[in-house]
Formats: C-alpha cells, structure tokens, sequence
C-alpha cells in the first residue's frame, strides 16, 4: 500500500484503507500495514468527521461450548524440595502408605494450552480447549489441522476416549510468525492460543502449532496400568509423546529439576517447570482430586525471574470488596521475556515492612502467570528526598473513610455500593468468564456503561437490552454489536448455580467455594433460605453450613454477612425474578449413599479417613465431624468411642467398613 500523505487522500480513499486493513488483519490475520500507519489512517478519517464501529475480538465469539466427559483441572504448583517431599507426604498419609518411596514419571511443563482430544470408534472426532474445566471451546476444525494429530487409532483402542495434552508454538516457529506480524505475539503461548481461536481453520492451518498428549480423560476401557506404558501406547498410535518424560522416583527428583532446568535454554520449546505424576493409575485413581488439582500430580516450577527496575509511583486501587489495594508502577523492565511496568505491593503492612519509597531502586521477580512482586528495596540507592510512603485513610475513588478491623491486614473503603470502584468491580466480575461469561461486556463497557449511568446494580445488566437504540448510538458501536450484546445477555438469564452464586462475588467465596455451596443445597431457593435462617447463630441452618467440608467459620461469616443486609436480599429478589437459576445436580445421585451424611469414628482399616471421606463424598454423600439427628449413616471402625454410642442412642444406623465400602460401590 502507498504512503501518501494523508491530508492529500479523499475521506473515501481513506476509508477504503482502513477496511482494507480491517480484513487483512481481522479476518485473514496477515496485517497489511503497520500500527502506526493504521492509526494515523483511522485519526485522519475521524478528523474529518468518520464515526467508527468497533472492530476486533474476531476470534472470541463463533465457537461452541463441548462438556468434558471428565473435568479438565489444573495442577498444583511446588517451587522447593520441602514443597515436594510434602506433596508425597500427602499422597502416603492419603493412601496409608507408611515408608514407601513413590514411583514417579517426570515430565516438561510445556507453555501451552491444554486440550482434550475425543475420538469415538478410533476416529477423531472434536477437540476442546480447557475453558472452566467442565466446558471448553469447540475447536475441532482447527486442531484437524495439527500434523502431529492422528485422526485415526488402531483397533485395540478403546471405543471411546479422551486424550489431554498441550497444544504449543515452537520457539522457532513463533519467532518466524512474529516476522510476518504488525502486532507480534508477545510470546509463544499467546501465539498458540491466538492461532488455534480462529474463526477460520485455514488460518490455523498456516500456523506452525505442535502437539504432545500427556494425560488420560475419559475413557471406555482402561488403556495401561502405568502412566509410562500409557504415553508408551500413545507413541504407538501416533501421538507425540514428549521424548524427556522419565520413571523416576521420589528420591530422584532434586536431581531431574536440575537436569531439565539446564535444559530449558536450549529446547525449541518453552517450559515453565516439570510435572510429576505418580506411576501407578490404579493408585492415581484412588487419590482422585482435590478441588481443581489432581492429588496425584503436582508441577514443580522452575524458580522465578527477577530484574531490578525504578519504583516510579504507589498508587491505590480499591477492589468489589472495598479493600485498598497498592500498587507499584515501575520503568518498564524486562523480566524473563516479558516486559513488566506494574508489581503489586499486597498491603499497608508490607510497605511499612520493607519500607518501600516512590524514587526507589526494586528487586521484582515474576514466576509464572502471577502479578510481578517487589522481593527487595536497594536501599543503599535511595535518592536522598525519597519520603516515606502514607498509605490513605479515605478511598481515593470516592472519598469515604476507609477503616482497617482490628487483627486484618487489609484496609477498606466503607462506601459500599456509593463507591463507583465498587460498583464497577463488582460488575466487571459478575461478567466475566467464570461467572455469568457475557461476550461483549467486558471491563471497557462496563466502565463505559456505568459511566452513563445505565449500570448501577448488576441486576441493571439484565434491561440493557432495553437500551439497544441507544446503545448502538454510542462511539465504537453500531446496530449489529448492540444487537450482539443483547443476545449475549440474553443467552445468559440462564445459569447454573454454582456460576450465580461466584457471580455474588460476596467475599472469600471463589469458584470452588461456590461449587461446594451450589452442590450442598441444590437450588437457590434452598441456598438463600438457609442463608437466611443462618443469620440465628446455634439454628439448625448455621450449624448445617459449619458442617459443609471446605466451608470454615470465617466464609460462613462472610455469607451471613452478604445475607443480612437487606439490599443485598432485594437484589436477589430481582435477580431471581429476572434469571433462570439452574439446580445443581450433584456430582452423583444414583448411588444408595447420594443425599447421605455420613460420620466416621474409629480406625478404618482398609483405607485411610481421607481416602474414605472422597470416596463417599464421590457417590454423592456428605462427610461430617460429629454425629446430630440429621445423620444417616456411622461408619465404625476399631476402638470407635462415644460417637458410637451417640449414634445408637439417636437410632442411627451404624455400618461396618466393608458394608461402607459395598455401599460406596468400590
Ligand atoms: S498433566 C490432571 N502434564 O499445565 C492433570 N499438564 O498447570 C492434567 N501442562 O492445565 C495435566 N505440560 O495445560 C500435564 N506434561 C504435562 C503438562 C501439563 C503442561 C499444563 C496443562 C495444565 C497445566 C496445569
């Protein structure tokens, strides 16, 4: 394209450019000129009075939702050889293993995104992406692009399975696309994910993307006793099996992170650490999972990077929940490949700790996806005016006095729902991917609508359709993009609970805390009721919801908390009235332990406690510490104590181990 100079191009030769560069950058994804020419084209056109649609995101909307046979979940990480040793500690107290050394297989950590294959009848049949870890996208068209993708099995495998592994850019590969880019990658990763989330499978085609399958999923019969021989039969049929991966064991672990951490400079890939996995599937099984991690697996990271760089300026952000956060802005510094301007500072506490100064000298480190940290000030570096730091007792949004509870590191603003940040925190994550994941309302328009005032509540999200017209009128928008985000919202009225009740975003309850709730009470109704009824400390519901595993005093205080201020109740009446909130069904409800309360007392002695209490909560029941009326069942191992006796004397019937274990089905 020439370079004329803009002054002298018709308004119509320069809108003409700007969709030319529109398409070759958003629909074929190979940019025809750069940022700065693209800019300048659009700032001209907009001089002389052109209004813009937004454009963008071409990837983000298009793509179908595919359930997991089996969830896809994440690993725990360790960073140090105590982490580790208690990791397989764990693993032996679970499975009651006294002094046995674990065996192990030992495998790169590749930095990619995981993907979970499905072939039914030997063929290929779709490819999901990871997305909350129950659904993912449907991205078969794409991943049938993969060379290193059999699209057939042998006949010995299984009718139906699920493959899970990484999907990656070389590092070779992504340097050479970054060549053909206006806008590069920022690394390999990003490159990947971009590549693979096209709309067009031709595109992804053109991108160089690689494959290694790690893991099983689903599967119809079982397909190795190891996890050695399993990558082994995965080599077999076809897939690429990451040549590094080792049986080791527990005692040689030290030893493979140093090894491959040598390594790491010089594969063509990137790394960010080395999976271990117990060898034994049988065992693996038992273990089961934790919340979103395997007990079975855990990812020992490599250690974090670190660059010293100016601190330019604290300041405050304030979060949903009120509370103060600062936050360092730095000279921009490249830290491991990634240019880091921003470290949190955590509190009021750890600036006074390291006495952090504007105008000092940093030592920042960043591992991984998590936020770069301040670890050291040089102080022997300090400009001679540089002030000590006072942190805030007002909310620098809107001005309320921000207090900090006895005993509690973290300062809040009392301005509640009168506090803009608040507000708009709160509905930023009542959109977002794990919660009511609405296409279209991101941080930018939510901003943007609260600003006009057409947001206030996050029921307000719900009569936004209402507003298309005006919506549609805004800068950037148009009648199609207001459509879309009408249907969006729409598409959402219906939501499972769990999803409702993280959308809340009342205070310590994340995702899986919302899960445990949603899979304890089954509806919302149900759910608020007990809320409510819970305000009475020593009524049944309190007790109840100090019973729920994973649920501790202090979440339930936070619960409590949200349901006794009445506004909160009045907003979820509207909810409730706008929204088709979806039972939750429970992870089982076939099974004769599904809907039981269980106590255990005593010494099992085939399995340990931990193993019993996943094994009953899997076939649906719930484990609790002490034996009431509303038990069902008492299983009584050896020299069980007075909750026997408790038990018999209620009338609650009491079970042997083994009548557990026939009941639990294993
Ligand atoms: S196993 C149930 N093996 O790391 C455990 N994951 O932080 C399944 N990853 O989501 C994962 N290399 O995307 C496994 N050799 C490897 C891996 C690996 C990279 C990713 C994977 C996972 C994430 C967890």
């Amino acid at each position: 394209m020439s370079e004329t100079p803009l002054d002298q191009m018709t308004l119509e030769t320069l809108l003409a450019q700007i969709a030319a560069a529109d398409l070759a950058y958003h629909r074929d994804d190979r940019p025809i000129m750069d940022d700065a020419r693209y800019d300048a084209l659009k700032r001209e056109a907009e001089r002389r009075g052109a209004v813009f649609m937004q454009v963008g995101a071409p990837v983000a909307a298009g793509f179908g939702k595919i359930r997991h046979a089996q969830p896809m979940l994440s690993l725990d990480n360790v960073f140090a050889p105590d982490e580790f040793s208690e990791f397989c500690a764990r693993i032996r107290r679970f499975l009651g293993l006294d002094a046995t050394v674990l065996q192990f297989v030992a495998e790169p950590k590749i930095d990619g995104l995981s993907i979970s294959l499905t072939y039914q009848d030997q063929k290929f049949i779709r490819a999901a992406t990871r997305g909350d870890g129950e659904e993912g996208e449907d991205v078969t068209e794409n991943v049938r692009t993969l060379p290193d993708l059999p699209l057939r099995l042998p006949e010995d495998a299984p009718n139906f399975i699920e493959i899970r592994g990484e999907i990656y850019m070389a590092r070779a590969d992504f340097l050479a696309l970054n060549a053909t880019q206006a806008r590069p990658f920022a690394n390999p990763r990003n490159a990947a994910a971009g590549s693979l989330r096209q709309l067009d499978p031709r595109i992804t085609a053109s991108r160089k993307l690689s494959l290694f399958a790690y893991a099983r999923g689903a599967a119809s019969a079982p397909v190795a006793q190891t996890h050695f021989d399993y990558l082994a039969t995965l080599r077999r049929w076809g897939f690429t099996v990451n040549p590094l991966a080792e049986p080791i064991s527990e005692t040689q672990a030290i030893d493979f992170q140093a090894r491959i951490g040598a390594l790491r400079p010089d594969l063509p890939y990137d790394i960010d650490g080395v999976v271990y996995k117990l060898d034994d599937l049988a065992l693996q099984d038992r273990l089961g999972f934790a919340g979103r991690a395997p007990r079975w697996a855990v990812a020992w990271k490599f250690p974090a990077e670190r660059a010293i760089t100016r601190l330019e300026a604290i300041d405050i952000q304030v979060g949903r929940t009120g509370a103060l956060t600062p936050r360092a802005t730095l000279t921009p510094v490249n830290v491991g490949g990634v240019i880091v301007t921003h470290a949190t500072l955590h509190n009021e506490d750890e600036i006074i700790r390291k006495d952090v100064r504007v105008g000092d000298m940093v030592e920042i480190q960043r591992a991984g996806d998590v936020i770069p940290q301040i670890v050291a000030v040089l102080s022997a570096q300090r400009p001679p005016d540089a002030e000590p730091f006072h942190f805030p007792d007002h909310c620098p949004i809107c001005g309320s006095l921000a207090i900090r509870p006895q005993g509690e590191v973290v300062r809040r603003c009392t301005g509640g729902l009168s506090c803009p940040a608040q507000v708009v925190e709160r509905l930023i994550h009542f959109c977002a991917r794990p919660a009511f994941d609405i296409e279209g309302m991101g941080e930018k328009t939510v901003r943007e609508f609260h600003a006009l005032g057409w947001l206030n509540t996050v029921a307000d999200i719900f009569t936004l359709p209402d507003l298309e017209a005006k919506i549609a009128r805004l800068d950037g928008w148009g009648a199609l993009s207001a459509a879309k985000l009408s249907a969006a919202i729409r598409a959402r009225r219906r939501i499972p609970l769990a999803r409702f009740i993280y959308a809340l975003g009342i205070r310590r309850i994340g995702e899986a805390n919302a899960k445990l709730l949603a899979r304890h009470y089954g509806q919302f109704a149900v759910w608020r009721d007990a809320m409510i009824a819970a305000q009475m400390i020593g009524s049944d519901a309190r007790l109840e919801l100090g019973v729920i595993s994973g649920i501790g005093p202090s979440i339930a205080e936070e619960l409590v908390g949200f349901f006794a201020e009445p506004h909160n109740l009045a907003l979820l009446a509207t909810l409730d009235a706008q929204l088709n909130i979806e039972d939750e069904i429970g992870p089982a409800d076939n099974t004769p332990l599904a809907g039981k309360t269980i106590v255990f007392t005593g010494t099992l002695e085939t399995i340990t406690r931990p193993e019993a209490k996943a094994r009953a909560e899997e076939a649906g029941a719930k484990v609790t510490e002490s034996v009431s009326k509303r038990t069902d069942y008492v299983v009584v191992g050896a020299d069980a104590g007075s909750k026997a006796t408790k038990a018999a004397a209620l009338g609650i019937a009491l079970l042997t181990e083994a009548e557990f274990r026939s009941l639990a089905g294993f």
